[in-house]
């Protein structure tokens, strides 16, 4: 059943190019090179009126619609929200009938993120579900469903389930873009063309998880650690850090970049490990400051980046983990999984149970 993995952790690791063709196939005109989803009831008039987002989930999924954000954003214009499910009920949202609001699970049963659909319906507010579980709950009460296409995910730290809510997102994003002329035709066609050479990119990267074993060995005998980030980059860590929590027990901390400065520079000490993710290109010399004054204080930094980047980093950093490129908005899609197998090795270096982690459980039904 865990075809000849060891865990379904590393299994579904390891399905993610999969679930990213499946989670695409049929959505991508060949013909035209645009989006296509037959299956919104939200009409281009919808579309057309919207005024603002707010994406509600819990966890994982949380991380994956901070992505969300920054995808739609950059390619629709339009301003975006995220709340947790468990928040979001209680903090008088403002919904007004231009709002989308887009739940995300990927068991379709999380109680708070239902609960969330059913407040932001009962203000009037129409509800996308980006779920992977067709019959839940959330894909029954939904005003429309957009399904990733992961299948069964069984260990209870969510990998495939989280990067397939990002291909749903880029998806998404680019047809909001498509219907609001906010991007051209080529600009869409490009983006597409970038997210159809993921899946093998996937493969490449998961190809040099030795030397992301070697490093979370490494690191499995911390009691405590940073990752660093900007833009897209720090959503990424923020999915990153809860993974390794989740599984390894290792406390840590994901911060944007630039903020460490503003109080938790202060723990920083000699040896702390520090995982700095550097893809985005428009602000990298602006966390290459920041790993700067990490270093100052003895952090003991891991950048993980792109090759071309790797030579000038590597005169700030102690180590630089290379990770295929591609366009800025699509990057977590690849830098993701880079953490996931970080998590998944300091947890199997402990000795922990990966699939099944302390007090936890795969489907959360109270709230
Ligand atoms: C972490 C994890 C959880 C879930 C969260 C929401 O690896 O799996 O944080 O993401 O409980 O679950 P769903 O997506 O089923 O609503």
């Amino acid at each position: 059943e865990k075809g000849g993995y060891e865990h379904f952790m590393l299994k579904e690791i390891h399905e993610q190019p999969k679930a990213y063709r499946d989670t695409m196939l049929g959505r991508i005109d060949k013909e035209t090179k645009k989006v296509v989803l037959p299956e919104l009831k939200l009409t281009e008039e919808q579309i057309k009126n919207i005024r603002n987002i707010q994406i509600v989930a819990c966890g994982t999924a949380y991380n994956a619609g901070l992505i969300g954000r920054t995808v739609i954003e950059s390619l629709a214009r339009i301003p975006v929200e995220n709340d947790v499910a468990s928040e979001y009920r209680y903090r008088s949202p403002i919904v007004t009938p231009d709002t989308l609001v887009i739940v995300v699970s990927q068991s379709g049963e999380t109680a708070d993120t239902l609960a969330a659909l059913r407040e932001a319906q009962a203000n009037g507010a129409h509800v996308l579900a980006i779920t992977n579980v067709v019959g839940s709950s959330i894909a029954r009460d939904a005003d429309d469903v957009l399904v990733t296409l992961a299948g069964p995910e069984i260990a209870v730290a969510s990998t495939k389930a989280y990067s397939s809510q990002l291909i749903a997102f880029y998806l998404f994003g680019l047809y909001l873009a498509q219907v609001r002329g906010t991007q051209t035709d080529e600009q869409v066609a490009h983006v597409l063309a970038a997210m159809e050479s993921l899946p093998e990119q996937v493969e490449e990267m998961l190809g040099k998880a030795d030397a992301i074993k070697t490093y979370a060995e490494q690191i499995a005998s911390h009691k405590h650690l940073f990752f660093i980030g900007r833009g897209q980059d720090y959503a990424v860590v923020q999915e990153g850090s809860l993974k390794l929590k989740e599984i390894s027990y290792i406390h840590s901390e994901a911060y944007a970049a630039g903020e460490l400065k503003h109080g938790t520079l202060a723990l920083i000490e000699d040896g702390i490990p520090v995982i700095a993710l550097v893809t985005q290109e428009s602000v990298l010399e602006k966390t290459v400051s920041n790993i700067k004054e990490v270093k100052a204080r003895g952090g003991d930094v891991l950048a993980i980046t792109y090759e071309e980047h790797a030579v000038e980093l590597l005169k700030s950093v102690d180590q630089v983990f290379a990770i295929p490129k591609t366009l800025p908005i699509l990057s977590a899609a690849i830098s993701v999984v880079a953490l996931q197998l970080l998590a998944y090795y300091a947890s199997l270096a402990l000795g922990h149970d990966v699939d099944k982690p302390r007090n936890l459980a795969k489907s959360v039904t109270v709230e």
